[in-house]
């Protein structure tokens, strides 16, 4: 079988030659398209592929339409938003992530983000710390539970809020439970966002929830962009001149927030949450694993188009 792996940003080395490894083994042949600019070179490149690896790169239906052998793909990372899994499952393509694999290291930035947001972006002046401050974790999945771990280490009092996790799994963390999304904005002095994009989470964080933050408040976003409503971001951010926003995925008003907001704002110029090796090489080989597993046994875990 043939395995593309398609990524618009390549993973690192260790992990193509961990994928190139895994999949010889078993028999398969491995093409690469890396740092693709159009759509038609991955038309193209998809064309004879029997199974895809991606990581935020676009599955649309004209790149299901234009890879007539493909029987699989597989998102190496967690989010699936960029899968059109209808698509999929319209073709009887068999749609994957690899959840929990770059949890990591999207955790580890998340509290990189908060040290540097709080020593006032590494420019000269006085910060303030961690210690002793409280931050809410939207959504306790494996980012999430990580994240709330390294903030117990900085000393941070933490809560969560997630109706999809049972309150005693996250009580039994030793993280404090919102009863409400209204509480949890209220309460922190960091908001941390690992929800998902979805129809119901897109736009939904915006005035009503930021403006409940205490003084001082600050949301940091290592999830996506969509969840966030940008012009209520911009009003709230302008009404209440103590409050902050870093995000890891630059908002489409990047520049506008950056002249508007200063030291207040930061967005990464790339989304930089899953890009260490560690991470690539998790994700990266999960998915070539998963994929051998599949063409050798029909195995389907981690699969998303039930
Ligand atoms: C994910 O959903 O796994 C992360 O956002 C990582 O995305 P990336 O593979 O594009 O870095």
């Amino acid at each position: 079988m043939k395995i593309l792996v398609a990524t618009e940003k390549p993973f690192a080395k260790a992990a193509v030659d961990g994928i190139t490894d895994i999949a010889t083994k078993a028999g398969h042949e491995v093409a690469r398209l890396e740092k693709y600019t159009s759509k038609e070179e991955l038309y193209a490149a998809v064309a004879d592929a029997d199974a895809l690896i991606v990581r935020s790169d676009k599955v649309t239906k004209e790149v299901i339409d234009a890879a007539k052998n493909l029987k699989i793909v597989v998102r190496a990372g967690a989010g699936y938003d960029n899968l059109d899994l209808a698509a999929c499952s319209e073709r009887g393509i068999v749609a994957m992530n690899t959840p929990g694999q770059n949890s990591n290291a999207v955790a580890e930035l998340a509290l990189g983000m908060m040290v540097y947001i709080s020593r006032n972006c590494f420019t000269p002046g006085t910060g303030t710390e961690l210690k002793g401050k409280t931050i809410g974790i939207h959504a306790y999945g494996h980012v999430g539970k990580l994240v709330a771990n390294l903030a117990k280490g900085f000393g941070m009092n933490v809560m969560a809020f997630d109706p999809f996790v049972p309150a005693e799994k996250i009580a039994a963390d030793g993280v404090k439970v919102a009863s409400s999304i209204e509480e949890l904005y209220s309460s922190c002095n960091f908001v941390s966002l690992h929800i998902p994009a979805t129809p119901q989470t897109k736009g939904s964080i915006g005035y009503a929830l930021l403006s409940k933050m205490p003084k001082g408040g600050c949301l940091v976003n290592t999830a996506r962009k969509e969840v966030i409503n940008e012009a209520e971001m911009v009003k709230v951010l302008s009404e209440r001149e103590d409050l902050k926003y870093i995000t890891d995925i630059a908002p489409e008003n990047a520049a506008e927030m950056a002249e508007k907001f200063g030291k207040r704002f930061f967005a990464t110029p790339k989304k930089q949450g899953a890009e260490t090796a560690e991470a690539n090489i998790n994700a990266g080989l999960a998915a070539a694993n998963q994929i051998v597993k599949f063409f050798a046994t029909g195995d389907r875990t981690f699969q998303l188009n039930k």
